[in-house]
């Protein structure tokens, strides 16, 4: 493919005269995780339009939650001799063979919403949340929200090994140190869906007290958190107000949940990570111009305060 030149000789730095053809001619492998959540699903479908946007071929590969089934794909794009690859790595380990069966390709990888424990050297760019940042955000306004009154919380942890699983529950925790007023009593993960959240809260709820010793959940993200909401429902409680709900990505649904006094607030990640990483690509196609690392999304924190309707409103359509 033009663009497979036109990197090898951006790796060896020669004198290389780069493809000027536009990006209408790059074919990207994209191995997504799967649908578990509202945002995930949006996530694919606005990776779809901006590459179509773009004239960019996409040849996308849903793995079922599987990493072995991302590895595949990856193989499989490296076998095709696609220009790049787009990975959302489900876990954050086991990624260093196939990486580096791709750099040996000279095939750039760009990692999308997740980073993974491998060498900087063996992926061109991450284009992610700062995920320590979402649960200090989430932790932050737990506090604040509290003002030092005892709570009980309960946490909803994302896949077990994943990148914001890990990193969004050091944020959380580092929000609450020296704030003893906040105890974390249970934490379980909830695989990011809503079923499993809502199996876990019911768990949760049934061993405190049937949720009056519970003060506040802690959701990795809103699909949990709405899926906890009918638990504790269905326990009799009202959430919003018997037990506090604060969550992460703003998925249309938490607004609807904040909009009926259900939820409370929620920290945005944007689905649009294709975007970002199609134009390092491009840059990196035309000129040899590596991006810098890290390329992060914003994280901006949402309340009741915030017109919710409205913005569930807005966001419908946009990719969800
Ligand atoms: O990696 C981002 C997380 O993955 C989102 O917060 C969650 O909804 C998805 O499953």
């Amino acid at each position: 493919m033009k663009f497979m030149k036109a990197l090898s000789c951006a790796t060896v730095l020669a004198g290389c005269v780069f493809s000027s053809a536009s990006a209408a001619d790059m074919t990207v492998g994209f191995s997504q995780i799967g649908s578990e959540s509202g945002w995930r699903a949006a996530e694919t479908t606005v990776t779809k339009q901006e590459a179509e946007k773009r004239g960019i071929d996409l040849k996308f590969a849903d793995a079922q939650q599987k990493q072995e089934n991302q590895i595949k794909a990856l193989r499989s794009f490296i076998a095709q001799g696609v220009d790049a690859i787009f990975v959302a790595p489900v876990v954050a380990t086991g990624w260093d063979e196939v990486l580096g069966e791709a750099k040996d390709a000279s095939i750039p990888v760009i990692l999308l919403d997740r980073t993974v424990d491998a060498d900087k050297s063996l992926y061109m760019t991450a284009v992610t949340s700062d995920l320590v940042h979402e649960g200090n955000v989430a932790g932050k306004w737990l506090v604040d929200t509290t003002a030092g009154k005892p709570c009980n919380v309960v946490e909803l942890q994302g896949t077990t090994g994943s990148s914001p699983a890990i990193d969004r529950k050091k944020g959380f925790e580092e929000a609450l140190k020296g704030h003893d007023n906040l105890k974390i009593v249970r934490s379980q993960t909830g695989d990011f869906t809503r079923t499993k959240g809502k199996e876990v809260m019911e768990s949760f709820l049934k061993a405190e007290n049937g949720g009056k010793n519970i003060c506040a959940l802690y959701a990795h993200n809103d699909d949990m958190a709405v899926g906890a909401i009918q638990a504790i429902k269905e326990a009799g409680l009202k959430p919003g107000k018997d037990i506090l709900v604060v969550s992460i990505d703003a998925v249309p649904d938490i607004f609807k949940a904040m909009a009926a006094g259900e939820a409370n607030a929620t920290v945005e990640l944007t689905p649009n990570m294709a975007g970002p990483a199609f134009d390092a690509l491009a840059a990196f196609k035309k000129d040899g111009k590596e991006p810098p690392k890290w390329i992060q999304t914003e994280s901006k924190l949402y309340t009741q305060a915030d017109d919710p309707q409205k913005v569930y409103d807005a966001k419908k359509g946009l990719g969800y």
